[in-house]
């Protein structure tokens, strides 16, 4: 349960918009805040995972007997031992059902133990002999399969042979890890049929789904809870295997159990970005309207497993042109399975197309923000419906401004300090507005504080803060006095934190749930006479500082405690359920931004610095410029990542993910990271919801890296189309 800090703001209504302090962060400093490994249980059992050591085959013989004799081990679960359980469509969420071997790292034994060290020491005594067969590693494209038949506006090809500029280029993305700072963890608990799982989930909702289907459970016999996670950028958007083996371990030794994956299982057990190799051609006229653009995507999946994502889906509505095609194919490899990671398909694609983008505006001597411009569509370019609000253009419009566009010289090479090139780039950052289904429950106590209450997650993003700012200006109750529980099934649902949703969705319900909760003060005064507003309706009554006022006479008002008290309610419990409507099929949508980046570059040595990073962002209503804006820094280091440092290295011939560790799978360091700075174009979108709110924890990632690619052609003269960009493949 979360209370607000901010005293000092508390008489400042509206509270959305103002730039409130985490209401959870004393909790998080002071580590009162509960992470899924750290719920105290009677009779503790701890879980160790064995992981296949071969790509492909089968088990032919697995030897636990040593394990087993080791001190405090309480059991080993194989295929052999393990329960039986329902199979589901991915096979990869169940684990130990068969002897198969579908990629390294499969989870094939998980011991039990007293102590994390007894079950640790017992999981290298488990001797495995391998029917290992030829597993398929090469990432080859010729091989790729579409996922959907290609996209097509007009005639593409056509258009772009008879282009007068055109620019043809391959862009390749590394895979990529999510590196959450807290180890994934589970502990389950089973009472009879029941379960209960403090699990590292942005989906409270899914996990409980998948548990409950392999389980053979109703959906009410399962619980999940994460009130606090130490961050997942999307992979924790599934039900991993080990989420079910902690459960299965529990019931197998009848005592709860906790399960953490190392460091290393990090990298081979909860997804991570697929790689991928994209063709990009563009097609201009002299003047440097886009005539045709083709994007073609390759990404490697998991055989064992049905996850793709579509790295071209930006390129069909960040520019206008009469002509397009776009395909996406998939190459099926014997690996574990690739999941979404921050703006998912989009920060790869975005990469390509506005690399491309980029290379265009040189070869038409144009200013690359002037062709972006030329080139923004007026309406949805697929559709042709209207947007419900855009902004690019604007957003372009105050970054050169604050950046100092002007100042740039536009030819490579041309901004130079000594022995140091200095490069400016841009590039356009977007995301799809989505929004799902939520519901809230609000309480107002006699007290006159309030509760909100809502099964969603807060990953980190400031869910707790910008949920009580919404509801502290529907309620006019000040945020000081209102709680915040989330991460728990048994409250009402809410879609997962992924795909820049939840703040717009949860948002939604949680305000009509405090409309709702208003409704219902007011149904009680209505027509008590003894009520100061007695006869008062919705539309004549504001509500603010705990209190319902009379609008035109300010004098007359009565506060919460008061009608609760006179009712003899301790309590009023209402709830709010928000779901979109068409505005979908209405407009076309999208969340958008541009990113500026400046980097110097060792004339010598090829070493690479981002000096400046600035992203100006249109997502609707900003709900808390703080929270907001440590969203975008947070993308933005994790885009100057993509663009320098981050790639997994796996050995073709094996499988194994050879750099598994934060010592050589290389992130940004705060030496790396630049000064960043953040500008909202806050513009409440009324158009997809009442709040006006789009969503921005994708936009913050997408669009960097190519600004930073960008920002070294114009520093260097050299065009890096391979992704990071290391200092090797400058000199
Ligand atoms: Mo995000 S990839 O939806 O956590």
């Amino acid at each position: 349960m979360i209370k607000s800090e901010n005293e000092k703001i508390v008489h400042q209504q509206p509270f959305v918009g103002q730039p409130l302090d985490r209401v959870d962060g004393r909790l998080k400093v002071t580590g009162m805040a509960r992470y899924p490994a750290e719920f105290p249980m009677d009779q503790l059992a701890h879980a160790v995972i064995v992981q296949s050591t071969v790509a492909l085959g089968h088990i032919k013989e697995i030897d636990t007997r040593a394990a087993e004799a080791a001190p405090g081990v309480l059991a080993v679960l194989t295929y052999l031992n393990a329960p039986s359980t329902i199979p589901l469509e991915s096979a990869s969420a169940a684990p130990l059902q068969n002897n198969r071997i579908l990629y390294h790292g499969q989870h094939v034994a998980v011991i039990i133990a007293e102590t994390l060290e007894q079950a640790t020491f017992a999981a290298t005594l488990v001797s495995i002999d391998y029917e290992e067969e030829t597993p398929l590693l090469h990432f080859d494209e010729e091989r790729a399969t579409r996922t959907d038949p290609d996209a097509v506006r007009g005639e593409p090809d056509a258009a772009l042979a008879v282009a007068a500029v055109s620019v043809k280029g391959t862009y390749t993305t590394p895979t990529q890890h999510h590196n959450a700072m807290a180890p994934f963890a589970t502990i389950a608990r089973w009472e009879e049929d029941n379960l209960t799982l403090h699990d590292t989930t942005q989906g409270i909702a899914g996990v409980r789904k998948v548990v409950a289907k392999i389980f053979g459970l109703s959906i009410e016999q399962v619980r999940v809870i994460a009130p606090f996670i130490g961050g997942a950028f999307g992979s924790g958007l599934r039900c991993w295997p080990h989420v079910v083996l902690s459960a299965m371990a529990a019931r197998y030794v009848g005592r709860p159990v906790k399960l953490v994956l190392t460091r290393e299982q990090m990298y081979t057990s909860i997804g991570y970005r697929p790689r991928t190799i994209q063709h990009v051609a563009l097609g201009a006229t002299r003047d440097g309207h886009l005539t045709t653009i083709i994007h073609e995507a390759i990404e490697p999946t998991a055989a064992s497993d049905n996850y793709s994502e579509d790295p071209t889906e930006s390129t069909h509505t960040l520019y206008a042109s009469p002509n397009l095609r776009t395909s996406n194919r998939q190459d099926r490899l014997d690996v574990g399975s690739p999941t979404w990671m921050r703006g998912p398909g989009e920060a790869q694609g975005v990469f390509a197309l506005e690399t491309a983008i980029d290379e265009l505006a040189y070869a038409l001597e144009m200013d690359p923000i002037a062709l972006r411009m030329i080139n923004d569509p007026p309406v949805h370019p697929d559709t042709g419906q209207p947007w419900s609000s855009r902004a690019l253009r604007e957003c372009y419009q105050i970054g050169a401004e604050r950046f100092g566009w002007e100042r740039r010289t536009p030819a490579p090479r041309s901004m130079r300090d000594g022995k140091t090139l200095i490069g400016w780039g841009v590039a356009s950052g977007l995301y799809p507005y989505f929004r799902a289904p939520a519901e809230a429950r609000i309480r107002i106590f006699a007290d006159g504080s309030a509760l909100i209450q809502t099964a969603a997650t807060d990953i980190g993003t400031g869910t707790y803060t910008i949920m009580t700012q919404i509801a502290a200006d529907a309620l006019g109750i000040p945020p000081g006095q209102i709680r915040c529980e989330l991460g728990d099934s048994l409250l009402p649902a809410s879609p997962s934190q992924g795909g820049s949703v939840l703040a717009a969705s949860v948002g939604s319900a949680v305000q009509a749930a405090a409309q709702a909760s208003v409704q219902q003060v007011l149904t009680l005064i209505q027509h008590d006479e003894t009520s100061p507003l007695y006869g008062a309706s919705s539309e004549n009554v504001i509500v603010s500082d705990g209190r319902i006022i009379c609008k035109d006479n300010p004098s007359q008002y009565e506060t919460y405690t008061d009608i609760l008290k006179r009712h003899g309610l301790d309590e009023i419990e209402t709830s709010g359920r928000a779901a979109p409507g068409d505005e979908r099929e209405q407009f076309g949508t999208g969340v958008f931004g541009a990113k500026f980046a400046e980097v110097r570059v060792d004339i010598d040595l090829g070493r690479i610095q981002v000096t400046r990073m600035l992203s100006v962002i249109a997502a609707g209503r900003i709900l808390n410029e703080k929270t907001a804006r440590s969203q975008i820094i947070g993308g933005t280091v994790g885009g100057v990542g993509m663009a320098l440092f981050e790639q997994t290295f796996m050995d073709e011939t094996t499988g194994h993910i050879v750099n598994a560790n934060l010592a050589d799978y290389v992130l940004p360091v705060h030496a790396d990271i630049p000064p960043i700075e953040v500008l909202f174009f806050d513009q409440p979108d009324t158009n997809l919801n009442p709040l006006g709110i789009k969503g921005i924890g994708e936009v913050a990632i997408v669009g960097v890296a190519p600004a930073i690619g960008n920002a070294i052609y114009h520093a260097t003269g050299r065009r890096v189309r391979d992704l990071p960009i290391t200092l090797d493949k400058l000199l």
